[in-house]
């Protein structure tokens, strides 16, 4: 009779059948329903690849993905499969309240109880905006299925008086010129409609681009595909390569578990940093490998950051956009070029080693891929700092950073939350000087905030039009990838989880010193002892999402997962 193999052997539709205590009744059922949607026979015994759709009508990045999601599915049905599309919480950076940070948790819980829940002997993953690949890469770790990641790729830089525009580093640059005065009501509302005009991800090495290419690194994804834009034909042939390879792996099982191990996560972190990549990312890939049981160390962080250049020159950290990177070689350039920095025995999805894919030259421009001996930077993009402000680490980006700022010793300006950041920012009677440091508490992964990008501080307006560019900014919040500025983030433990951050008052000195790796509150204990002793944590939300986070979730060091959902729990 048709299922009575052992349940551990049962593949396609009988996978993970509901228990009645009879599961070839169940297995009975559910093809029955299948068949309700006119499957045949011979397509309901086939092997089962589900395609994870997190396209919605709110998700611009996500456009393309209908049609990636037909050419997944002709390379499955081409290899003798059937693709099983279904949607779970789709992530629109733009879209959502009161940040895209606050519910990457729910959507990865969201796919790991779908991967685990339906039947399938293999997943493609297909994400593109900043929160669903790294949401998607910790599901498909936790239920430990064969997976591949697809991304939707980046969008294409437009042409616009004499110069290239997309989001978002141009976003940020212009509206700060805006804010300056720099720039007319007129012509930043004209270049609001150039600066994202095709389908696809943010333009420039910002959090979407750098995960995609940690996915190449980590092995996730076939290689070479992480960079190709949204809109070229390479794109949909990817994906159609993507659908047979899914096939090839519900033959030949290769789970995430055997591809994301600590070497390919040191190896996805020299590339974080020769690529100058996002901050964002090493919270994402510390959760990731979190799921595995792999810890990031952020005193490691620095020691690979010192012997790691960036070679990569796109914006923010440098000149070019995403397409260049791609027309540059894309990943397999940057991994050549960084061979002697790689562990070379880990494999990808493939199941090819690293050593494999090294063993012959990869095509470089030097225009946006550098020479090791002529980098963008001579060390790595990210730095961790730690001292009494920041016990358990601090990131700063020192390649999108102003070195004059690096050594820093100022008096702080203090606010004590978004609302009040709002508020009083632009005031012109703000006793704020260039020389100041601006700190932002309250916005960390347990405020209701939940972690915005807002740690890029707006300067405050009345130095904006002073011509004042850059200013020490430091915060337990995080920066979009696409920012730049000397800005200190995730400050950890952050202000609401009672760490010295919730302790600091306007006009308190701190030291920055990148030389160091430090960031010190020159306060005297006793004054802080009695700030303490007023201090209270704030009151939890009531129910829902809200207070699953508050109870749940860890700090950046961590990767701002739920407790609950790291390896082992
Ligand atoms: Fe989706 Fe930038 S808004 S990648």
């Amino acid at each position: 009779m048709r299922g009575m193999t052992h349940p551990s052997q049962r593949r396609g539709l009988a996978r993970n059948t509901s228990n009645y205590g009879d599961r070839d009744f169940a297995l009975y059922l559910r093809r029955s329903f299948a068949k309700s949607m006119g499957y045949s026979e011979a397509m309901l015994d086939r092997p089962v690849v589900g395609i994870v759709d997190t396209g919605s009508a709110y998700n611009n990045c996500h456009r393309t993905v209908p049609e990636l999601i037909e050419a997944v599915k002709r390379g499955v049905l081409g290899a003798g499969g059937l693709p099983m599309p279904f949607p779970t919480v789709s992530l629109s950076e733009p879209s959502l309240h009161p940040c895209s940070m606050h519910y990457r948790n729910l959507a990865a819980l969201d796919t790991e109880a779908m991967l685990t829940a339906q039947p399938m002997d293999a997943v493609v993953l297909v994400g593109g905006c900043d929160k669903t690949v790294p949401a998607q890469l910790m599901a498909a770790v936790s239920a430990d299925i064969p997976a591949i990641q697809l991304v939707t790729g980046p969008m294409l830089a437009a042409p616009f008086q004499g110069e290239r525009l997309s989001a978002c580093t141009d976003c940020r640059r212009y509206w700060a010129l805006y804010r300056a005065g720099k720039v007319t009501e007129e012509r930043i509302n004209q270049i609001e409609g150039r600066l994202a005009t095709t389908a696809g991800t943010c333009g420039v090495m910002g959090t979407a681009s750098t995960m995609a290419c940690l996915a190449e690194a980590l092995g996730m994804m076939p290689g070479g595909t992480a960079s190709i834009p949204a809109v070229h034909a390479d794109r949909l042939r990817a994906a159609e390569e993507v659908g047979m390879l899914a096939m090839r792996l519900t033959e030949a099982p290769i789970r995430p578990s055997e591809v994301i191990t600590a070497a390919s996560v040191e190896n996805a972190l020299r590339v974080l940093l020769a690529l100058g990549g996002s901050t964002n990312a090493l919270i994402h890939l510390t959760a990731i490998a979190g799921r595995r049981g792999v810890a990031i160390d952020l005193h490691k962080l620095n020691a690979l950051s010192d012997s790691t250049p960036v070679l990569v020159d796109l914006k923010p950290t440098g000149e070019g956009y995403m397409e260049d990177f791609h027309a540059a070689g894309g990943m397999p350039a940057l991994l050549w070029e960084l061979r002697d920095l790689l562990y070379h025995d880990v494999i990808d999805i493939t199941g090819a080693s690293l050593r494999h894919r090294l063993a012959e030259p990869a095509f470089v421009d030097r225009r946006y891929i550098r020479l090791r001996n002529d980098p963008v930077s001579p060390v790595g993009g990210l730095v961790a700092l730690f001292g009494s402000l920041a016990p358990r680490g601090a990131i700063l980006k020192r390649s999108a950073a102003t070195p004059a700022l690096f050594e820093t010793e100022a008096r702080a300006m203090v606010f004590d939350g978004l609302e009040d950041l709002a508020e009083r920012i632009d005031d012109p009677a703000l006793d704020v000087t260039a020389e100041d440091i601006l700190v932002l508490k309250n916005a960390g992964p347990l405020t209701p905030a939940g972690m915005p990008e807002a740690g890029y501080l707006p300067i405050p307006s009345k130095l904006a039009r002073a011509g004042v560019k850059d200013m020490v900014r430091m915060s337990d919040c995080r920066m979009s990838g696409t920012a730049f500025g000397t800005i200190v983030l995730h400050i950890t433990p952050e202000a609401a989880a009672g760490g010295p951050l919730a302790l600091v008052e306007s006009g308190d000195r701190i030291r920055l010193s990148v030389g160091e790796r430090s960031l010190d509150l020159l306060v005297a204990p006793e004054v802080l002892e009695r700030r303490r002793a007023a201090w209270h944590a704030p009151a939890k939300p009531a129910r829902g999402w809200d207070r699953i986070v508050a109870d749940q979730v860890l700090q950046a060091d961590e990767g701002c997962d739920l407790a609950v959902l790291r390896a082992g729990g």
